[in-house]
């Protein structure tokens, strides 16, 4: 939190509303100067991460929608309209930056196991009764010597949240025995979830139905605000969601404490009766449906939407890709899905109501890509998070899609493994078998394998 400054509560006059935001300059999405700054320790390939859809990039009025959609993703919110709680970061990018804007992060979000109120643990609370100001808003629950302010106590009591607690292992006595766990989950990318989001039901139900019995997936479905249709969740460690603008809303109200139409109450209302620190209740949502229909969650949305899959240069027929089939990884990582033929019918609209264009409906429709993941939850045993998520329960997860995993730098949903070697022997469960095959292979074609799937 370097840029909580001590100056901040003297900032707050300044604040510009949420619904000026467009006027913010328009950051073309092209060229290195235009991106987020790549951090040193990247390791993998970044040229092309974070570009549209070709044929976004060839529209130049969908061009337009995602350049404003990539701005809104970057920009840095303050109080009032942020917290009173949040996740540390002020703007999705925060935390979205590995690669490029829309990549992932080794950034933890914490959970507690049976917490009541369900969502993350916002590490940071806004608030300064009781405390010298600014240092209330500076420190983060999860740091033992952080003083907390009132609204990180109201956190902490309504998530049974402890820097004492243990790391969540479902296989282990305590768990089973009920006690309380802690687990991370890492920032997931975006890159390419225009495709995810419109595939149809019918596809990942299909597909979970000819998995092979000892590895089969299952199909979460989910209900997303704002509609009266159960989907199939995708989104997430846990496939908390269908769509991304459903996954917009709950982040920008759980990570950031940001009111929007499709979440209208704040997550606390710790800071209800401080002005300085809360919108009051009529400013609610803090972020509206602006005059054209969108909402900052649906502008989030149209970046995200229309952003390119990570380059690859894997080869389909090489020897890596046989060994990813052979030793069966390919029976949960799936290579290859298509998408709907009409997106726009399982695509949500904006909260004012504005479809996706006719000509990003063709861009999305009839594709086919590789995401090496079948987006369905699997039982892996000891490397389940522990918490429970609609139908995912403890030990389940949803396959991690491989694409693009060269520029990650720590893997599993809690990041414990610093390789994609160590992420493989975490496999339990379901996954168990796989791993086990993995083991058995010679060095060589071990490596081999590995370099396949740095090249997804
Ligand atoms: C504090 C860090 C943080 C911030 C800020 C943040 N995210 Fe995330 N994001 C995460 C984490 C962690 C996950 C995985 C969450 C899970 O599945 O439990 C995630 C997952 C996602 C996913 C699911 C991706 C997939 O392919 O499954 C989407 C979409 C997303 N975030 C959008 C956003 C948007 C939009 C914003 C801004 C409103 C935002 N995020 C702000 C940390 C963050
Ligand atoms: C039964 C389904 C299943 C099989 C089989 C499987 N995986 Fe996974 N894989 C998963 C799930 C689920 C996760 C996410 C687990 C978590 O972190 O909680 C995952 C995570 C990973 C990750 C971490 C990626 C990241 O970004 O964190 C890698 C790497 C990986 N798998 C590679 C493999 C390889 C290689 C094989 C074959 C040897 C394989 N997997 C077999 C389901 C499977």
């Amino acid at each position: 939190m370097g840029e909580m400054m001590p100056s901040f509560r003297r900032a707050l006059s300044k604040l510009v509303t949420l619904s000026c935001m467009v006027i913010f300059t328009a950051i073309a999405y092209a060229g290195p100067s235009n991106r987020a700054p790549i951090p040193s320790h990247l390791n993998g390939p970044t040229v092309g991460l974070g570009s549209p859809l070709p044929a976004v990039e060839g529209n130049s009025s969908d061009l337009q929608i995602f350049i404003t959609g990539q701005t809104n993703f970057q920009e840095v919110d303050t109080i009032p309209q942020l917290g009173p709680v949040f996740n540390g970061h002020t703007s999705c990018a925060g935390c979205h930056l590995q690669g490029a804007l829309g990549g992932g992060a080794s950034i933890n979000e914490i959970r507690v196991r049976d917490n009541q109120q369900p969502g993350p643990v916002h590490t940071f609370a806004v608030d300064s009764a009781g405390f010298n100001e600014p240092t209330s808003a500076g420190c983060a629950v999860t740091d033992p010597e952080c003083m907390l302010s009132h609204c990180q106590v109201h956190e902490v009591r309504v998530t049974g949240y402890s820097t004492n607690l243990a790391a969540c292992d479902p296989s282990s006595a305590q768990f089973i025995g009920g006690s309380n766990c802690l687990t991370g989950r890492q920032t997931l990318p975006v890159f390419g979830d225009g495709l995810v989001e419109a595939v149809d039901d019918q596809t990942l139900v299909a597909l979970s139905q000819t998995e092979p019995e000892a590895t089969r997936g299952t199909a979460k479905f989910v209900t997303e605000v704002g509609s009266s249709q159960s989907r199939v969740g995708r989104f997430g460690w846990k496939d908390d969601h269908a769509t991304l603008r459903g996954f917009a809303g709950d982040a920008y109200l759980n990570e950031m404490g940001i009111t929007n139409p499709d979440h209208a109450s704040e997550v606390s209302e710790c800071a209800k009766n401080d002005p300085g620190l809360e919108t009051p209740p009529n400013a609610e949502p803090e972020d509206p449906t602006d005059p054209d229909g969108r909402a900052d969650i649906d502008r989030f949305a149209d970046f995200m939407r229309a952003l390119n899959p990570p380059p690859s240069t894997a080869s389909s027929n090489s020897p890596g890709a046989l060994l990813f089939a052979q030793v069966h990884c390919a029976d949960c990582h799936t290579p290859v899905l298509h998408t709907s033929s009409n997106p726009a019918a399982i695509i949500p609209a904006s909260t004012g109501g504005v479809a996706i264009s006719a000509s990003l409906n063709q861009a999305l429709s009839n594709q086919t890509f590789h995401p090496f993941s079948d987006f369905l939850l699997h039982d892996m045993g000891s490397l389940g998070d522990g918490i429970t998520s609609g139908a995912a329960g403890p030990t389940m997860m949803r396959t991690v899609p491989l694409w693009g995993i060269g520029v990650r730098t720590t893997f599993l949903h809690d990041g414990r493994a610093n390789s994609v070697a160590n992420a493989i022997a975490g496999h339990d469960g379901q996954g168990k078998a796989a791993s086990l095959a993995f083991g058995q292979l010679s060095p060589a074609d071990q490596q081999t394998l590995l370099n396949f799937i740095n090249s997804l």
